[in-house]
């Protein structure tokens, strides 16, 4: 179908529900947002859920599920043997579709307060740019078999410029860069679209790895992933230098496989996570090289707005700043950006009568 076709088709079906019932979903690798128009954000939790292996499932029941979200975090790698914790995603898109659907259904039940979604809504979900269709088709039945009545996808980078309070109906260019538990989008918006993009999947599940490698090789410790990412959001710095934040951090000693604690400071995490930031900021350069020029100008002025959970690293405007030369912010509440975003679009924020509005089906 062509673009432009299946953007007024995505309008009109917006446009046949009101503001009230229709409800944003962020499914992230890391977490899930919901958003209605009445009660803002009504779910914020973590992408986990934890089933009881002695229970058989059933597709379009509870039974089996043990926990979900933050209940299911803590028992990430804690679990007893009769539990099973998975993360259904992985770099944005469902990797075990079972878990996805099972894990929808149960947040959407606890979205609070309950009445604000509405039975039959219309969802509008964030995807990522580079989504395959399979991966587009695995994101909408997850969300039919959660209660949807009608499904929307909406690209993440949109949303995410949308919910930082961008100009994304503008002519001038902006440039959003997405950074995620499982990956980095970087998106140049015009004219309500995506006018170019990039993507890698890097994010802070690999920051996460990335700490735990590089305290492995310095002091000869293990270091669980919820530690690492504890170091990383309470210490973590983009950039080497002062002030220096220290957090002591216990794991496994390699020597004798006892508990050791150890002193990690910030800089520490800067060393870590200078290769994934390297890899990050190599795609908002490729995203530059293949932009128009006239948007490229545009960019210059305005800057770089970052946005998602990673944006919240320690000194990562500062670090972004000086490798690409152009000013730099943070969003304001930048976890909460793109399903802000998406409420937004489905609340018909972008002007109806611009172009391309993203949309797949
Ligand atoms: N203060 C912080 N400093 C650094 N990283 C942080 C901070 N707070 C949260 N994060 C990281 O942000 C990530 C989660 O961000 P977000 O919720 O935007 O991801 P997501 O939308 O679930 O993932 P994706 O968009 O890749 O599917 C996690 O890796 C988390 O550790
Ligand atoms: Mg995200």
């Amino acid at each position: 179908m062509a673009r432009a076709t299946r953007q007024s088709s995505f309008l009109h079906k917006l446009s046949r529900h009101t503001a009230h019932n229709a409800v944003a979903v962020d499914l992230g690798t890391a977490n899930t947002l919901i958003y209605t128009a009445e009660g803002g954000i009504v779910l914020d939790q973590p992408s986990v859920v934890c089933f009881d292996r002695g229970t058989s499932r059933r597709k379009g029941s509870d039974a089996g599920v043990a926990a979900v979200g933050v209940e299911a975090k803590a028992l990430l790698g804690r679990a007893p043997q009769n539990l099973e914790t998975v993360k259904p995603l992985s770099h944005g898109v469902i990797a075990n579709f079972d878990a996805a659907e099972h894990m929808m259904r149960r947040f959407v039940a606890m979205a609070r307060p309950r009445r604000m979604l509405a039975r039959r809504s219309a969802f509008t979900v964030c995807v990522p740019g580079d989504a395959t269709r399979v991966e587009r088709r695995a994101i909408r039945e997850a969300a039919f078999a959660s209660g949807a009545a009608s499904v929307n996808l909406i690209d993440e980078s949109l949303a995410s410029a949308l919910g930082a309070g961008l100009p994304v109906a503008s002519a001038t260019g902006s440039m959003v860069v997405d950074i995620g538990g499982g990956t980095t989008e970087v998106g140049v918006i015009a004219l309500g679209s995506v006018a170019c993009g990039g993507s890698i999947r890097v994010g802070g599940d690999q920051f996460d790895r990335a700490i735990i490698e590089h305290v492995r090789n310095l002091y000869g410790v293990i270091l669980g992933e919820q530690t690492a990412e504890h170091l990383k959001t309470t210490i973590g710095s983009a950039l080497r230098g002062e002030p220096i934040e220290r957090l002591r951090a216990t794991g496994r000693s390699l020597e004798d496989g006892l508990p050791r604690t150890v002193e990690i400071t910030s800089e520490d995490i800067a060393d870590a996570l200078a290769l994934p930031l390297r890899q990050v900021i190599a795609v908002v350069r490729q995203v530059f090289e293949s932009a128009p020029p006239e948007l490229v100008t545009d960019i210059a002025d305005s800057g770089i707005v970052l946005t998602g959970g990673g944006a919240l690293l320690g000194r990562l405007d500062q670090c972004f700043a000086a490798e690409l030369g152009v000013p730099v912010r943070v969003a304001e509440a930048p976890l909460t950006c793109a399903v802000r975003g998406a409420g937004a679009a489905a609340a018909g924020a972008v002007v109806a009568d611009q172009p391309a509005f993203c949309a797949y089906d």
